[in-house]
């Protein structure tokens, strides 16, 4: 099994560059639009971009989404990742770490990150699937949960929720029941917080509210629209000549909850979030974050650009910076904070889906947030130009 983990790591990420495994999806980013300020009292040198996240404080509000170790070919990847995480003060993720459980022989693969990030907010990765009893395997023991944590000095642990990708892949784990009871069990274990993260097929409202009853500190809603897992896999089994999970792959490539959608049902649990799934510029990470994000998460593209060089995922951290400052700026925000309580509309299947869902009322505060708060501080004979200097900026 070692040489079998081993290997599927180094086929994903090849896979994943060479293939179009992106599946956007009907409801999306192009939905959230902000309210643009004629007026808006920002100076784009001036903007703040820190958030705190599990008390620390982060310079700006991405994450690398956790993507790859586990095979001497991706070190390089994981080093030039790390040295942008330290160097841009970001969080950063590893992949599975369950390659180097089993064969401690690629553990150099994740320890790079933080040799090369000795700062960052680094996160460990473990699949909830390995926290069951499995028909190949038995579950992780504490013991081995902790040293992977220990093996990149992780300031968090996430758990990656992945039933789709198991159900697509040819040796995949089939068995979820009692996964729920295992991560409850193994965060009243551990001292450190736990990231609920899915991987493409999105967090509804209830799961959101489900895993905060398990403990975890943080949810990233990992949602569809962006990489595909199942994607990815129907491209391995095609590969591979394996026409059953092919299919399946292939069905269920844009199955789940478009991430947008997704960020707004996950609030409703009140904890931080993480939008991953389908962010492809700085304007997409102002969107998320003004739906209610506290960080960004963004794979493919800093795969691609690691898979290059350091300089490449420098150049798209810069561009992503520059753009959501504009963002920032047109919508009136100075900090993060601000932008959180910026106006934005949603429209489209993003508003379909969301209203039918019962979430009609937090759409309308979202599109009124700047006009509520006008109202509150203006009785209506109080408005004239003169007033609404006084009070600005809301
Ligand atoms: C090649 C590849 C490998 C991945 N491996 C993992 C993994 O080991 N653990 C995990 O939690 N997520 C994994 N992911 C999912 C990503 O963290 C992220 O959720 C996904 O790529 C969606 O973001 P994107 O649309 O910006 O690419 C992987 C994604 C890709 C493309």
């Amino acid at each position: 099994m070692s040489n079998e983990i081993k290997q599927r790591k180094v086929e994903h990420v090849n896979l994943a560059l060479e293939r179009n495994i992106s599946v956007p999806q009907h409801a999306n980013w192009g939905d959230v639009h902000f309210v643009h300020q004629a007026l808006p009292e920002v100076d784009l040198d001036a903007i703040d971009t820190s958030v705190l996240f599990l008390g620390k404080k982060i310079r700006y509000p991405i994450f690398i989404s956790s993507l790859t170790g586990g095979h001497p070919d991706v070190l390089t990847i994981n080093r030039n990742l790390a040295r942008a995480a330290e160097e841009y003060g970001l969080v950063l993720g590893v992949g599975s770490q369950r390659a180097a459980l089993i064969n401690p022989d690629v553990a150099d693969s994740y320890a790079v990150v933080r040799e090369n990030a000795p700062h960052a907010f680094l996160l460990a990765n473990i699949g909830a699937p390995q926290l069951i009893p499995q028909a190949r395997h038995e579950p992780f023991t504490l013991e081995q949960v902790q040293r992977a944590i220990a093996m990149i000095q992780a300031d968090a642990l996430a758990v990656h929720l992945n039933s789709l990708q198991e159900a697509a892949q040819p040796e995949g784990d089939r068995r979820t029941v009692g996964e729920a009871t295992a991560l409850r069990q193994l965060i009243s274990q551990l001292t450190l917080p736990v990231v609920a993260k899915e991987t493409g097929a999105g967090i509804s409202r209830e799961q959101a509210l489900l895993l905060k009853q398990c403990g975890v500190s943080a949810i990233d809603v990992g949602g569809a629209g962006g990489s595909s897992m199942s994607a990815l896999e129907a491209a391995r089994s095609q590969s591979r000549g394996d026409e059953r999970t092919e299919q399946i792959g292939l069905l269920y490539s844009d199955w789940g909850i478009a991430t947008p959608i997704s960020v707004v049902e996950a609030s409703l649990a009140r904890l931080p979030l993480i939008a991953t799934g389908g962010a492809r510029s700085g304007l997409d990470v102002a969107r998320a974050l003004a739906l209610g994000a506290t960080l960004v998460g963004m794979g493919f593209p800093f795969l691609k650009a690691a898979s290059e060089s350091y300089e490449k995922v420098c150049e798209l951290l810069d561009s992503l910076i520059e753009q959501l400052k504009v963002a920032m700026q047109l919508s009136g925000a100075n900090t993060i904070a601000q932008l959180r309580d910026a106006d934005v509309v949603v429209t489209g299947m993003t508003r379909e889906w969301l209203t039918l869902r019962g979430f009609e009322e937090e759409l309308k505060a979202m599109a009124q947030r700047r006009w509520r708060r006008f109202q509150a501080q203006v009785t209506p004979q109080s408005i004239d130009a003169e007033r609404v200097q006084i009070v600005q900026p809301l």
